[in-house]
Order: structure tokens, then sequence, then C-alpha cells
């Protein structure tokens, strides 16, 4: 898959539209398949889920093939903000009420269970990438807000967890309260998956590049086929963000959620630990020191397709953090995108209750770091037939009722989206600069005009169940709310779970013939 900064044109946005941790490590180039294998497991998606899950199958004896559409690591994972944590704000007290006690144990459970797989592996190998223990802070600055810290700090006393409620921390600014974590973790993550990767290929295992999964047969065995090549396998792993072979109404179950990054360097220093706050979802961590520190501000995120303007979001991103950091520069921007489950639990386990031998790990919440680690302990138990009590809580075929009221509203924004977005269409008259999705006798056109006045004009039908894209200023593509799949100014996928580019469009006359602006 692209990266999703492919729509790289945001001259007025501070910093280098570049993912920190795409930009300091090396570029890969693994093949692409073209051949037929036979392996144990095949993993669709090289992402931190499928190279973790890949890797321990690896170690465990089995032979894997990693399949990743474009370059691995260059999408959700290479745009994280990379904190490994089990403390995901305010959630230990509604699993507490959602899904009992045990249930939310197991989940505390195998997230710090992640956090210790990765330090030992990273020891163990001696991995190269700015593995740190530090403090995680979930924080609030309204004093409304520090009954629900109080609440927060009881439910993970009892499950387990190392917090804590402080009333002062490392931040330059006050706060009303603030729950710490004690010895959590943060990294580099590409450098670490990277390594993971190197350790993957050989004796009969294999990673591939540039091979997207066109289609996945269940059966004994499964198989898999790209554009130039086939593997049959016992398993498969859809670890591609957003499921592969949806026969689960993963289309119903999963929000898609943008978030924005920048990368600071400070005129003084910075905070040490990562902080997120309850209500404005503002977060900040550092990476590395002296020369090479650069500090993480992210936030002011919103559902996929529903940002209006993305630029503004970069720009109220960067107020704040001047607002609470002395901050000298901006070295980098970028966004990122994840799905959400309609219980804030991720879908880790069988994809279908058809499909024995087809697994998926989907539905992270903004927290891939440590539940993408836990998709991959829990995949390699359930591939080899062990038995995993932390298991129930992220089964993906889960009946769970507290998650009916989002489910319901997930519904009626995709129904919202498809129908009221056809009737709400603007002028079809595009300024330079800029994207509209208009109404033409070929049907719905998605339209951008370069700043040169020259018109690039889409089908606005999203290639995956037929919404409309909408237009992402900031990164220069076509968006589509319902279930987040991006796509370039030329049609090109970005992002999935679309797997076929819009097509070229013939330019409506007012549109595309008269330079507009
Ligand atoms: Fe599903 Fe567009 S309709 S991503």
């Amino acid at each position: 898959m692209d990266s999703q900064l492919a729509g790289e044109h945001a001259p007025e946005l501070p910093g280098k539209a570049a993912s920190l941790w795409l930009e300091t490590a090396p570029a890969t180039d693994y093949p692409a398949l073209a051949a037929r294998l036979a392996v144990d497991v095949v993993v669709i998606g090289g992402g931190i889920a499928g190279l973790s899950a890949a890797s321990l199958l690896k170690e465990a004896g089995r032979t894997v093939a990693v399949l990743e559409a474009g370059r691995i690591l260059q999408g959700v994972t290479g745009q994280t903000t990379a904190k490994v944590t089990s403390q995901h704000g305010l959630i230990y007290d509604r699993l507490l009420h959602q899904v009992g006690e045990a249930k939310a144990r197991a989940y505390a459970e195998a997230n710090q269970a992640a956090i210790e797989l990765i330090q030992n592996t990273v020891n163990a190998r001696h991995i190269d990438c700015n593995f740190e223990r530090t403090e995680s802070y979930t924080y609030a600055e309204s004093a409304t807000e520090v009954e629900k810290l109080h609440r927060e700090v009881e439910a993970a006393v009892r499950l387990g967890l190392p917090a804590s409620f402080v009333e002062t921390t490392p931040l330059p600014f006050p706060v009303q309260g603030a729950i710490r974590f004690e010895n959590q973790a943060q990294f580099h993550p590409v450098k670490y998956l990277q390594a993971l990767a190197r350790g993957i290929e050989g004796d009969g295992s294999h990673v591939f590049e540039n091979s997207a999964a066109l289609s996945v047969v269940a059966g004994e065995p499964c198989g898999v086929t790209t554009a130039h090549g086939s593997i049959t396998a016992r398993d498969v792993i859809l670890a591609t963000h957003y499921p592969f072979n949806d026969h689960s109404l993963y289309a119903l179950r999963l929000s898609p959620y943008r978030n924005y990054l920048l990368g600071l360097r400070l005129d003084g220093p910075a905070p040490r630990g990562m902080f997120i706050d309850t209500q404005r979802r503002h977060s900040l961590r550092v990476h590395g020191s002296g020369p090479d520190e650069i500090v993480l501000a992210v936030g002011e995120g919103h559902p996929v397709g529903e940002g209006g303007d993305t630029r503004a979001h970069y720009q109220r991103l960067e107020q704040w953090a001047r607002s609470v950091l002395p901050v000298a520069s901006v070295e980098y921007h970028w966004s990122t995108q994840d799905h959400r489950s309609i219980d804030g639990v991720p879908y880790i386990g069988r994809a279908s209750p058809l499909h024995g031998h087809v697994h998926v790990a989907t539905g992270f919440g903004g927290w891939g770091m440590s539940n993408g680690t836990v998709a991959g302990l829990l995949l390699r138990d359930r591939i080899l037939g062990r038995e995993n009590p932390r298991a129930e809580v992220f089964d993906p075929v889960r009946l769970n009722l507290a998650g009916a009221p989002e489910f319901g509203r997930h519904l009626l924004t995709v129904a919202r989206h498809w129908v009221g977005d056809r009737l709400n269409l603007r002028s079809p008259v595009v300024a330079r600069g800029k994207g509209e999705v208009v109404s033409t006798a070929e049907g719905h056109v998605a339209v951008y005009r370069d700043e040169a006045g020259v018109a690039h004009a889409l089908s606005a039908t999203c290639t995956h169940m037929g919404c409309l894209v909408q237009w992402n200023s900031a990164e220069t593509s076509w968006d589509c709310p319902c279930h987040g799949s991006r796509f370039g100014i030329d049609g090109r996928i970005l992002h999935g779970p679309a797997q076929k580019p819009l097509a070229p469009r013939a330019l409506p006359d007012d549109a595309g013939s008269k330079p507009a602006g």
C-alpha cells in the first residue's frame, strides 16, 4: 500500500510532509511474488500485526509468507505515535461494566504482555530501535474530568495494572489530575519491525512486497492469489488494517478515524513521558535526545471524510503545540488513520464463523503498537492450537450488546453518506487548489484543479461499496467517509479497503474546461 502521504503537496503547511519513522529508517526492497508456493501460513499485510504474527509463527517452526500490497510498514504502522502501552485513554472502567472483570483483565494483561514481548525481542535480537521504558499519562485539564480519572484508576488497579492518580505531571502546564501508568514503553516502530521482517526471510519463509492479494479462498488448504503468483497454506491471516475479505459485516462494525501529527524541535527541554488528554485527545511524546530530539504532537482528529478543510486541523494542532511548548520549528507533518470497533476492543481471531483457517486482526482504535503485538500473540496461539485465555474478549464474532448503540450510529453514518452526500453536491465550478464532487450527466465526478489550473477528474464513487469520496485538502487525496478508503488525484489506492482505483472521467464542462479561481 502506498504511503498515506502520497498526496504530498502541502506547501502551506510547516515542515516536511513525511513520517518521522519512515524518514529515519532505510527503504525496504523485498521482491514481488512471482511463483506458486506452499507455506504453512500466509500473512496478508506488512504492518505490526502481520509482521509480529509472522515472526512468532516462524519462531514456532512454521513456514510463513508475508504479502504486502506496497512496501512493508508504509501504511498505518509507519504513521503511528509509537506508544507501547496498556493505557488506552479511559477504557478500563468502561470495560469492567461492559464485559465484566475477567474479560477486562484479559484485555489489560494482553496489552501488558505485548510490552514485555517487544522488550524481550529487542533484547534477544539486539534491535537498535530506541526502545525505552517510560511513564504514560492520561491527564485532565478540566476539574469536571477528575472524577472519571479516579474511577479509571480504581478499575485499572483492580485489574492489576500499574496505575496511580497524580496531581502533577512532567508537562510544562498545570493539569487538574492525571492517571500515571508506570513502566510503559516507546520505540522506533519501523526499525523494530524491519528487524522482525529480516528474521522472517529464509528457511522456506518469505516477505513479498508489491504483491497485493487479489483473492483468498478459504479451504483446506486455503489459497491466495496475487497478480503474478499464488500461495497455498493451511492458514491465512488478514492483517490489512481493514479485512481483505469482508464476510462478517466488518463494513458495519468498523469506523475509520483520521488524526494529525507534527514532529517538533523545541527551544528548551522536552517533557519526558507519553501524554494524552481526556477531552481534546491531544497527545505528546518525545523521541530521541540531544540534537536528534523530536517531540510528537498529535490530535485534531475526525472521522474520515468529515474533516472539512483538513489543513485547518494541522494548523490548529500547531497553534495548540505552540501554546503549551517552546516550539522552535516544525520538522515534519503527517496524518494517520485507524479503525475503531463498535465496543472499543479490537477484532482478533477467526475472520468469520464459517472459516476456521482464515484469521483477522483489525480495529486497534489508535493503539496499534500494543494491540498489533497482542494480535501477533493471539493469532500465533490460535494457529498452533494453543489455548489462550485472553482470546475471548477479542473474538471478532463476539456478541456484545454494549456496542449496539455504536453499531447503530455507524450504520446511520454510512447511510447518511451513501444517500445524503448525493443530495448535497456543490457547484460544478472548482477553484484552483480545490477538489469538489460535482454532478454531471455521466454521474458523480471528483474534480481536483491543481495550482496550474489543470483539472483532474475521476469517478467519485468509491470502488469499495459505492459511497461518494470527499476531498482532503491537506493530503491532496480523495477520502471515503464510509470505511476509510483513500485515493490519490490519479485515482490510485492510498488506503483500503478498496481494491480498485477510481476510474478516470471526462471533465465536466464547467469544472474542467474553464479555469476558475
Ligand atoms: Fe467502503 Fe468507500 S464505500 S470505503
